[in-house]
């Protein structure tokens, strides 16, 4: 479905080639950044180049967004300022006062805004266990508009069924968008299992240095649903800025060699940290005991670098290990290069499901071994803080 005339290579080489971008004045490899906000008419009063004014396109963004559509073999792709500001628009574009099924184990953030902003719109949310097929045939109406999937979601890192909730979701004539910032194109392609828009946080593997805020949507085909987004986009000026979308794009370049790094990384501390004393449960959808893994097997190309332990002594023994380590960064977020570690319900906050003694673990790039070692040091020293409850901040 990607544009054809795209070289035909496959996905990893049109990332690394930026699909044949080039720069025209000089044939430099790298294209340049484009900054300009406003562009000349033409004498006869047209906009020949495509380009009139920088809210609602600019070329850098459209060099990286042909290079995600061809990641997720989509047909179109809208960069946004943020992840968030990606699904919001998405919800955004929808006509109230449709009804969206949303998981009810899903980014933090995103399910706040559903429960406590989109109701403001008229928009009516079901939250529902998306991973039980039986739950989904009975949330889904003829009213359902949108099912929104995230897999694997956080913090469990629960896996859905992408083209089996596709064929509810579209028996009732509704719309199959999956976040599936943590899967990445590496290990899922969720249009060729169904879905009709793929959303990713891009500032977490797309780019995966921690210094760009981005988020994406990629459409299976351009319809009046997409335009409606398109349309949203422009109004809200939410496009992504052209520095941001050159440093993506540079980022782009390296994701497949990244994530399978990463991902092997994380398999291995998954299998050691099973076996730590220190350790009561550890969720990692390649191992043969996590609930999703199954499903994990049969739809990704990889189980990803994303994991969360529980971690023996409660809640203060959790923050006390997270407080102690030394090469893992005490930080939120996921997906870069450098590992991060965060006692997840202090992001949360106090109406948080997330289990109060767990940990989640973002892998980056390190030697396993430094990482291990970290960790196993910071289980053994730590001790149990004061006050569990310090530094609560939601993100
Ligand atoms: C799975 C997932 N989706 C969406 C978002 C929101 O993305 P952003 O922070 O780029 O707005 C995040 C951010 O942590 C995320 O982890």
């Amino acid at each position: 479905m990607t544009d054809r005339t795209l070289p035909k290579w496959r996905p990893r080489t049109l990332a690394a080639q930026m699909c044949g971008a080039e720069e025209p004045l000089t044939k430099g490899v790298v294209p340049p950044v484009h900054v300009a906000t406003t562009f000349i008419r033409d004498p006869d009063n047209e906009y020949r180049s495509g380009f009139a004014y920088g809210r609602p396109d600019n070329a850098s963004v459209r060099q990286a967004e042909t290079v995600i559509a061809a990641l997720e073999d989509g047909e179109e792709a809208l960069l946004f300022a943020s992840g968030m500001a990606a699904a919001t628009a998405l919800v955004l574009s929808l006509e109230p006062p449709a009804r969206i099924v949303a998981p009810k184990e899903m980014y933090w953030a995103l399910r706040h805004w559903l429960a406590h902003e989109a109701v403001r719109y008229g928009y009516r949310i079901d939250f529902a266990d998306l991973t039980d097929l039986d739950v989904v045939r009975a949330a889904v109406t003829p009213q359902t508009r949108l099912v929104w999937i995230e897999t694997p979601s956080n913090p469990l890192w629960s896996l859905t069924d992408i083209a089996a909730v596709a064929e509810l979701a579209h028996a009732v004539g509704a719309l199959v968008a999956v976040d599936s910032t943590v899967a990445t194109p590496v290990f899922t392609q969720p249009l060729t299992l169904g879905a009709d828009i793929v959303m990713h946080s891009a500032s977490k593997y797309l780019n995966g240095h921690s210094d760009v805020l981005a988020g994406v949507l990629v459409t299976r085909r351009r319809d009046r649903a997409w335009n409606s987004v398109t349309s949203v986009r422009m109004q809200h000026g939410a496009i992504l800025g052209p520095f941001e979308a050159w440093l993506l794009m540079r980022s782009l370049r390296t994701l497949d060699v990244r994530l399978r790094a990463q991902s092997e990384t994380a398999a291995l501390l998954a299998a050691r940290l099973s076996r730590h004393p220190g350790i009561a449960q550890v969720f990692y959808p390649g191992l043969d005991g996590h609930r999703g893994h199954a499903v994990a097997a049969r739809q990704m190309r990889g189980f990803g670098a994303m994991l969360s332990v529980r971690v023996t002594g409660g809640e203060a023994h959790a923050i006390a290990t997270a407080s102690r380590v030394g090469l893992w960064r005490r930080a939120t977020s996921l997906g870069s290069v450098e590992s991060l570690i965060e006692h997840r319900a202090s992001v949360e906050g106090p109406q948080s499901a997330c289990p109060p003694d767990l940990l989640r673990l973002s892998v980056g790039l390190e030697d396993v071994e430094d990482l291990y070692a970290d960790l196993d040091q910071a289980l053994g020293l730590g001790l149990p803080c004061a006050n569990a409850n310090d530094g609560r901040r939601r993100t």
